[in-house]
């Protein structure tokens, strides 16, 4: 009778086992994921309940758990837990007692990477102030601009930038900005030298009263987003938000015996709130990079011991792309974590320098949505499951592109997307998922709400990226607004394209974007790329490439060789000058090539062939 009832639960079980792997194989995967996540969240509760609320909170609690242990290795200097709690107990000192900025008043920090930046940093939150980061490679006006939006009264200035400030020091101090150099001695008029006083400041927490911060929905940073058009924004950031950083290097499996390598601009929120936040969750070590060098990086890695690297954009590009040299797979990282990393390059990667955990993530900087890779496939950003959107609702939306805006039905609501469809991504805005807004300007805030989407009232974040929901719920990233162009009636995403480009073998790098010809609709496609050493443009194999892999419509009209591509400075390609400049022989100096359909290969552009197009003479 027992053994029956058993073999009968068991072979109910074995059935449901066999349903799930057919239908959910991977609920096992989804459920992890939203338990490991649901613990962090309990740990932080908790966390909270016996007062550690911020970032800052944290990482004084560290201090005093850890206090010995490395927290920041820079140019041969290390910095531990305890030293980087009293450097930036003397920042805040110095402030206090120079009686120049109070709790509330907004600070701007103009540094490298470096140290200091994380004393100045956590000195001027400690003192109840709100820092701004600003960008170290934007200049004058543009500085200005971003400097004046966030509405700071001090600057603090890293010794090495201090020349870069020159043209506007002096509309600065006209403006009553207090400036403050790290340095002993300054030979500027009217600018504030830190490090002397810092000499003889106490290392002393600021008493609690100008300190302690209970609203956790305050802003805690402002950090500029460039976005696809206009001038950097400086998008608030909560303390919750950069708590919620916090879990980033331990979702991704990193515990504090890891030594974790960051590249990255501190101004950006991934090095800072998810590098430096993750590593002080972690209790780690970070090995802290000035500037991002391809050549120096696995030196870097084997110097330091380095187990766990953060990357965006194209910089595992920059590292396939390095010449070959002996004993690339002698290192001890087992994870990479970012974003932004393409399926081209992450096979290469793989190949080259051994199997490294990449976890792949997407993240944004004004709203809290999230993504991350937990399976074991390749490609996909993450999942779009019921539970993932109980962590992080979300939902997809058709877009129209020529509108440039999401598609209505006859009752004004947004559509969702099918399963296999690509969509815009949008979440909602409610009192744990705000959106801050950008500083003092309220029409730029609005423009990426969405209103009335599925009922009315309702209030959207609109994060101005595409992505791809597959039928098994993995999303994977399109685009984002304006990386996507019409041609023919078709919608070409840009990425798709270059990821197929991306494996043919002459081709280093490519960047594809839509240029407009004169006579027809929409934008046709044109890729500059940078040839590998030693090859050629193989016109007739790019061909056959592209028409083995995509539809006509998406196939670049026109290929611009180039020696480098551009990149911002958050490894980015830049699209913009490309675009403009489109594929005029005249405006472009560059080896211009054309697609020649009848030919199938790709023909030299030259002035007469331009003329023709241009004219109408011939249709593409
Ligand atoms: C790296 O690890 C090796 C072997 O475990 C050790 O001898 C060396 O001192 C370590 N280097 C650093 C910088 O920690
Ligand atoms: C993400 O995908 C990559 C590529 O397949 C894989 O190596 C990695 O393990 C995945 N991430 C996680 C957390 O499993």
């Amino acid at each position: 009778m027992l053994f029956s009832l058993i073999t009968a639960a068991a072979a109910g079980l074995a059935a449901v086992l066999t349903v799930q792997k057919l239908f959910y194989p991977y609920f096992w995967d989804d459920l992890i994921y939203y338990m490991k996540l649901q613990r962090v969240k309990r740990m932080m509760k908790l966390r909270m309940r016996h007062g550690v609320i911020t970032l800052l909170d944290c990482f004084v609690q560290q201090a005093k758990k850890i206090p010995n242990k490395p927290f920041i290795i820079h140019e041969g200097d290390l910095y531990t837990y305890q030293d980087m709690d009293k450097r930036s107990n003397k920042v805040a000192q110095v402030f206090l007692q120079q009686g120049s900025l109070k709790k509330g008043d907004i600070a701007a920090v103009l540094m490298s990477n470096e140290p200091d930046f994380i004393s100045v940093w956590f000195g001027l939150s400690k003192l109840g102030c709100e820092v701004a980061f600003l960008n170290f490679n934007i200049k004058s006006k543009s500085l200005l601009h971003c400097f004046n939006s966030c509405g700071a009264t001090t600057l603090v200035v890293g010794a090495d930038l201090i020349t870069s400030l020159e043209d506007v020091l002096l509309t600065l101090q006209n403006n009553g900005i207090n400036i403050w150099l790290m340095e002993k001695s300054s030979t500027f008029q009217g600018v504030n030298t830190i490090l002397d006083k810092l000499e003889h400041a106490s290392d002393d927490p600021v008493p609690l009263d100008v300190s302690s911060q209970t609203n956790i929905m305050s802003t805690f940073l402002y950090i500029f987003t460039s976005g696809t058009t206009g001038l950097p924004k400086a998008a608030r950031i909560s303390h919750l938000k950069a708590v919620m950083c916090l879990c980033f290097f331990q979702m991704c499996g990193a515990t504090s015996d890891d030594i974790i390598y960051v590249t990255l601009p501190l101004y950006h929120m991934s090095a800072s709130l998810l590098g430096i936040g993750g590593c002080i969750e972690l209790g780690a070590a970070c090995v802290l990079k000035k500037k991002f060098s391809a050549s120096q990086f696995w030196n870097d890695c084997r110097k330091h011991n380095v187990t766990v690297f953060q990357y965006i954009g194209e910089l595992c590009r920059y590292l396939v792309n390095q010449p070959k040299v002996a004993g690339e797979m002698d290192h001890k990282v087992r994870i990479a974590a970012g974003s932004g990393l393409r399926p081209d390059v992450w096979k290469d990667f793989h190949d080259r320098f051994g199997k490294i955990k990449v976890v792949e993530s997407y993240g944004l900087t004004e709203a809290s949505i999230g993504f991350m890779n937990y399976t074991d496939k390749t490609g996909p950003i993450g999942r779009a499951g019921f539970f993932n959107k109980c962590i992080f609702p979300f939902d997809f939306v058709k877009y129209d592109l020529q509108k440039a805006e999401p598609v209505r039905s006859d009752q004004g609501y947004c559509v969702k997307i099918k399963k296999g469809e690509t969509g815009l991504l949008i979440a909602p805005v409610t009192s744990m998922n705000p959106f801050l807004g950008y500083a003092g300007n309220k029409e730029l805030s609005e423009k990426k709400l969405l209103r009335n989407v599925f009922e009315k009232g309702d209030v959207f974040f609109n994060t101005g990226d595409f992505m791809m929901q597959d039928h098994d719920d993995f999303v994977y990233f399109r685009d984002r607004t304006g990386d996507t162009f019409r041609w023919k009636g078709e919608n070409v995403a840009t990425t798709e394209v270059a990821d197929i480009l991306g494996v043919l073998e002459f081709l280093q790098e490519v960047n594809v974007y839509g240029v407009s010809v004169p006579g027809h609709e929409g934008k046709a496609g044109m890729v500059a790329v940078v040839l590998k050493p030693e090859h050629k443009l193989d016109g007739r194999r790019l061909y056959s490439h592209l028409a083995e892999h995509l539809p006509a419509y998406s196939w670049p009209r026109f290929v611009r060789v180039q020696a480098s591509l551009d990149v911002t400075e958050t490894f980015k390609q830049q699209k913009g000058r490309l675009v403009e400049e489109g594929f005029s022989p005249s405006a472009v100096s560059e080896a211009l090539y054309f697609l020649d359909e009848s030919e199938k290969t790709y023909i030299p552009l030259n002035k007469n062939l331009f003329d023709a197009i241009v004219s109408g003479q011939i249709r593409l």
